[in-house]
């Protein structure tokens, strides 16, 4: 099924499904994953979860450079990481993950429930006024030969209620944490504008809804996914 740029298709054609989770920061990926994971392992299914940035040893090195980097403003050595470095970083760490472990498992028939795809990158990248959202999905799809999930679970959530959140959460904030709630408010707008342009692959699900409430829904379409 080509995906609405007319490019792109599910890989799981050896009886594998590919589950993506989205959503803005504090929105609950984490948790809803997990209570997935649980609820097909049950089933008798065997689940691989992994995450981008950062599924592979390679991805772990990528992210601490795209999410951790400090500039220092000292010259060349201390520059920012500028728009299009970050998004080919992203890329690339998509890359070897879909290479290197979300196809291998899905030709294995197993099922891989993955934080974050590029729906993120589309979001996130295509949001800062730099780089163009269908150049970002096409670097993407050139990135992993059309790779596209079977269903991605968009959490929704407003910037005020992730934030407080993630304030309650004591972990420092990492680079794009730390932006504005305007920024968050348009990465927001960027998820639901993707979820509306491909609604069979999405299912839009509001984050603030007590956990197992979000968890039925999932449930629901992820059942009659796998009939
Ligand atoms: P995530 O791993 O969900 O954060 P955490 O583990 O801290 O909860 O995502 C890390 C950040 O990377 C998040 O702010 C979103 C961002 N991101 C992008 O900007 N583009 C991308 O393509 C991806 C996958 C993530």
């Amino acid at each position: 099924m080509p995906g609405p740029l007319g490019r792109g298709a599910p890989v799981e054609a050896s009886g594998g499904l590919w589950i993506t989770f989205e959503g803005g920061d504090g929105s609950g990926k984490t948790t809803q994953a997990g209570l997935l994971q649980e609820w097909l392992e049950n089933a008798g299914r065997t689940v691989v979860r992994t995450r981008e940035p950062g599924g592979t040893a390679v991805g772990r090195s990528i992210r601490e450079i795209v999410l951790h980097h400090k500039a220092s403003g000292d010259g060349a050595d201390g520059a920012d990481i500028g728009a299009r470095a970050e998004a080919l970083l992203f890329a690339a760490d998509r890359a070897h993950h879909v290479d290197a472990l979300v196809r291998p498992a899905l030709e294995r028939g197993e099922v891989v429930i993955q934080d974050r795809y590029l729906d993120s990158s589309v979001a996130y990248q295509g949001t800062g006024r730099v780089l163009d959202p269908d150049e970002i999905r096409e670097l993407s799809l050139w990135a992993t030969e059309g790779a596209l999930p079977s269903l991605t679970v968009l959490l929704d959530i407003d910037a005020a209620s992730a934030r407080a959140r993630l304030d309650a959460d004591d972990k420092p904030f990492d680079r794009l944490e730390s932006q504005q709630d305007a920024f968050h408010t348009r990465v927001r707008e960027a998820f639901l504008a993707l979820a509306e342009a491909e609604p069979e692959r999405f299912v839009v699900v509001d984050a603030t809804l007590p956990p197992e409430e979000i968890a039925a829904r999932v449930r629901a379409r992820v059942a009659a996914l796998i009939g």
